[in-house]
């Protein structure tokens, strides 16, 4: 496993939003972490990622107890993620966006002091990646600008831009379009496949995440009520429960 948590707790007060969660993420992976509103998949990622520290638990990255480590150290061993709400600087150029992660990943902060040449390798990776993720032409756009699915594209070239072995990415379809959302759905495959990178997805869009995904794990109230892949979600009682109104079946 690449990644694994076990028995990873959080309450807030009398509020139990994760509560004795095991997750075990296999190399390669695309993953999926689907659940009800409030079931505490994002706060899930703020533990693994370590926004916020477990009341209980470990998490193991990579072979390393990485429980309570910052982001940054986080990031430094490959462990990246997107967030929810969108993490891009909308007054900067699409290019500065991802050149600020490669600085971040290289500990350089751009100044007077910086080298041409090193300021023209970091732009050149920018683009690069900028390319994988199909925003090469716009890298001169100010981000905000951007259309709200290009934006998240955006967002996935800040997480790549730090060379992550695993990248969490939270509702990455979120409030797209039909186009932009098969657009996006294509582009995390096309980058495990590139990449050989673990991608962790929480996502709403059900229908999705049953294509995309080797893997789901499914939380409720806190915690995991099924974990399986898709075909056994799909035909899952639990699950169907905790979806009452969905159109779960299609
Ligand atoms: N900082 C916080 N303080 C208090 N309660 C919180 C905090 N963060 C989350 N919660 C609560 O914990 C529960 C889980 O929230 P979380 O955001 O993890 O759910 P989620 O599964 O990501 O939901 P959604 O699908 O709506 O994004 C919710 O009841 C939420 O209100
Ligand atoms: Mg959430």
């Amino acid at each position: 496993m690449i990644l694994e948590t076990s028995n990873i707790t959080k309450h807030f007060g009398g509020l139990k939003a994760v509560s004795g969660v095991n997750l075990k993420i296999a190399p390669g992976a695309i993953h999926s972490i689907i659940g009800p509103n409030g079931a505490g998949k994002t706060t899930l990622f703020n533990l693994i990622t370590g926004a916020i520290p477990p009341a209980a638990g470990h998490v193991v990255f990579d072979g390393n107890d990485v429980t309570g480590w910052s982001p940054e150290r986080l990031a430094k061993v490959g462990l990246a993620r997107t967030f929810q709400r969108t993490s891009i600087f909308k007054n900067l150029s699409v290019v500065e966006n991802v050149a600020l992660a490669i600085r971040s990943r290289e500990g350089v902060s751009r100044s007077i002091w910086q080298s041409t040449a090193s300021e023209q390798a970091i732009v050149s990776e920018a683009m690069d990646v900028l390319g994988k993720v199909g925003l090469r032409g716009r890298d001169k756009d100010k981000a905000g600008a951007l259309a709200h699915g290009y934006q998240r594209a955006l967002d996935i070239a800040i997480g790549l831009a730090l060379k992550p072995k695993l990248i969490l990415m939270d509702e990455p379809l979120a409030g797209m379009s039909r186009g932009d959302r098969e657009t996006i759905a294509a582009l995390i495959t096309e980058l495990r496949a590139s990449l050989g990178v673990t991608i962790v997805v929480v996502e709403h869009d059900v229908a999705m995440v049953m294509r995309l995904s080797d893997r789901i794990t499914v939380m409720q109230h806190g915690e995991v009520i099924a974990d399986a892949p898709p075909a056994e979600i799909r035909d899952n009682e639990a699950v169907r429960k905790a979806y009452l109104h969905g159109s779960f079946a299609a």
